[in-house]
């Protein structure tokens, strides 16, 4: 970990606490994200993977130290971020549709942007059309399976324009076969040079999904790469006794040997 303040990083976090009443979620937590690197991030149920997204996205006051966007402080980020947080405050009672719900990602920008005579309807099929979701655009929201409302919510997230993306319990109620549509897709945009965290509890093929992982549980245990972080110790600080049973197991590597 560098103390360097650097543009080449997308996101730096440096000494970070988050105190609730009674609980210490965030614990001196530093680390530093380059630029176009998709990072998963793993730990116990409590370990802090929430709070740490939402720290990074402006919308959890931290107790102690600072996080940098690109270098500036993130108390400035408007437009920077995009997240997909864990529980959706989208409300469902309302008969959304998929485009509806991706042009809610056009809403902060569509004023200025609009008076340039940019068309918003052009981004936000785009953004539909990158997550195979287009031809669902008419579809209402409530109707979707969850991977095909994963992917919609990811089109929204593109549709904000942001190098950024956060996306937390990507995977959670998702098939295997979604969830490695929405790792291609994630890929792909990696390679267009977005910088990706995902938070998930899958520790399956993480070496074939994340170019890097960053292991919480309140402090960071570990970070970099996913064939080399996960020792006996890192598992036994991430989820006890349980962890090091992973370790015999050889994690990360549950592809039929192939
Ligand atoms: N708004 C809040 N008020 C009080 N305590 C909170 C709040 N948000 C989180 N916490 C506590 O902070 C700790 C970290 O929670 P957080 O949701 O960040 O964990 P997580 O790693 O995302 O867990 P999960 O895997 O279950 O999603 C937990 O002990 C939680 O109870
Ligand atoms: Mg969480």
């Amino acid at each position: 970990m560098t103390n360097e303040i650097t543009k080449n990083y997308s996101i730096q976090v440096f000494d970070v606490c988050v105190e609730f009443e009674n609980t210490l979620a965030l614990d001196n937590v530093s680390f530093s994200v380059p630029k176009g690197v998709l990072t998963g991030v793993v730990g116990p149920n409590g370990g802090g993977k929430s709070t740490l997204f939402n720290s990074i996205a402006g919308l959890q006051k931290i107790t102690h130290g600072k996080i940098l966007i690109n270098g500036i402080s993130s108390k400035n980020i408007k437009g920077k971020i995009s997240y997909v947080p864990q529980r959706e405050q989208v409300n469902w009672r309302f008969p959304l549709s998929v485009k509806d719900v991706v042009s809610l990602g056009r809403i902060w920008r569509g004023n200025i942007l609009q008076k340039f005579g940019f068309s918003d309807d052009q981004i936000i099929k785009d953004s539909l059309k990158k997550v195979d979701m287009w031809q669902y655009r008419k579809d209402l929201v409530n109707n979707l399976s969850g991977g095909q409302r994963q992917r919609t919510f990811i089109a929204r997230a593109l549709a904000q324009e942001t190098e950024i993306l956060l996306l937390d319990e990507a995977f959670s109620g998702v098939d295997v076969a979604s969830q490695d549509g929405v790792i291609d897709i994630l890929r792909n945009l990696k390679n267009e040079g977005k910088t990706i965290l995902i938070a998930t509890h899958d520790l399956n093929n993480l070496s074939e999904r994340f170019d890097s992982v960053l292991c919480i549980n309140r402090h960071i245990c570990a970070h970099g790469d996913p064939e080399k972080v996960f020792t006996p110790e890192v598992l036994t600080e991430l989820y006890g006794a349980h962890g090091e049973k992973f370790a015999e197991h050889n994690i990360g590597s549950h592809n039929n040997g192939d």
